[in-house]
């Protein structure tokens, strides 16, 4: 029974000095046992700024790492460590490395979608909420490699009119959005407003009225006057949305191979709550990076969060 367990998680925590940090996209009760909710930038700032002994980030295996980058010396968990990133996977560390040798004066910017390992090869960390801030304060002729979501790179290229070079990675969820099923919805509801994630491919990001993060997307759902959204990203941020906002009306743009309406990230739903109560009971799976990894992913970490203010 769900309420056994979050009682017994939230005993847990208390005793542990534990702190439950969940993505927008985890499955609506994790969000809501979560003491914060936020998009990768959000994550990563709490790490930060936690006095909890353990944090549980419940997220994909990026985001625990990023956590554990900045806080080595708290323990670090992800309910399941098959919580993986097909962003992530798009650009292995060796690969990338080869990649940057190849164009030697350029600086390296990656997005927060990576291994501690590429973010060891990395000069600044980026998040969907503050890329086009960051690379705006990089000098004009600045030349910059800008891994690994081609479509965020192509996004922030044409909104920065800067020629990064752009690493071939993407996302299995955003890619998947249908232009098709998007025009069809927005005849059906003609005054609906589109959000789209720049992990989308270009077409879809071109007919949006917004685009940016996770939490900025919600953020416009609360602040905008419209009462219908036709939402481009993953579809577990419906949830957050609804409850901020339980009048307006949502509807998922649904992936092009599919029976279903929603576009679900199969990582993001490997955590259950079950898996959460074991492993803070459990104090198991925890994220671990060894110092060398560490000493070198924080630099680029830390750069993006100073450059963010
Ligand atoms: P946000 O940083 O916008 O939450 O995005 C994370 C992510 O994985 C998008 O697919
Ligand atoms: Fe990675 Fe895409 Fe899932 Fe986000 S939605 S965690 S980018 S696979």
């Amino acid at each position: 029974m769900n309420s056994e367990l979050i009682e017994k998680i939230n005993t847990l925590k208390k005793e542990k000095n534990a702190v439950i940090m969940a993505h927008y996209y985890q499955n609506n009760d994790i969000q809501d046992i979560a003491d914060v909710i936020g998009d990768s930038l959000a994550l990563a700032q709490w790490a930060t700024k936690t006095n909890a002994d353990m944090i549980v980030v419940c997220g994909v295996h990026f985001m625990g790492e990023t956590a554990k980058i900045l806080s080595p010396e708290k323990k670090v968990f992800v309910p399941d460590l098959n919580a993986g990133c097909s962003l992530a996977d798009s650009c292995p560390a060796d690969a990338f490395e080869k990649f940057i040798q190849q164009h030697p004066d350029h600086t390296v910017v990656s997005y927060v979608n990576t291994t501690a390992n590429v973010k060891a090869l990395t000069d600044v960390v980026v998040t969907s909420s503050n890329a086009r801030k960051i690379i705006d304060q990089l000098p004009q002729d600045a030349k910059i490699i800008f891994g690994p979501d081609k479509n965020l790179g192509n996004y922030i290229n044409s909104v920065t009119s800067r020629k990064m070079v752009l690493w071939n990675g993407g996302c299995h969820v955003h890619e998947q959005f249908s232009l098709e099923k998007l025009i069809e919805l927005k005849k059906q509801y003609p005054n609906a407003k589109i959000l789209a994630h720049p992990e989308c491919k270009t077409p879809i990001l071109a007919m949006a009225d917004v685009v940016g993060s996770t939490q900025a997307l919600l953020l416009y759902t609360q602040q905008n006057n419209a009462q219908e959204f036709l939402i481009a990203t993953e579809s577990g941020i419906l949830h957050e949305m609804q409850k901020k906002s339980p009048n307006k009306h949502f509807i998922p743009i649904p992936p092009i191979d599919s029976t279903c309406g929603c576009n679900e990230c199969n990582y993001m739903k490997i955590n259950t709550l079950k898996k959460l109560y074991n492993c803070l009971k459990n104090e198991t799976p925890e994220i671990l990076i060894d110092a060398e990894t560490q000493k070198k992913a924080i630099r680029p970490i830390l750069k993006m969060l100073e450059m963010s203010k």
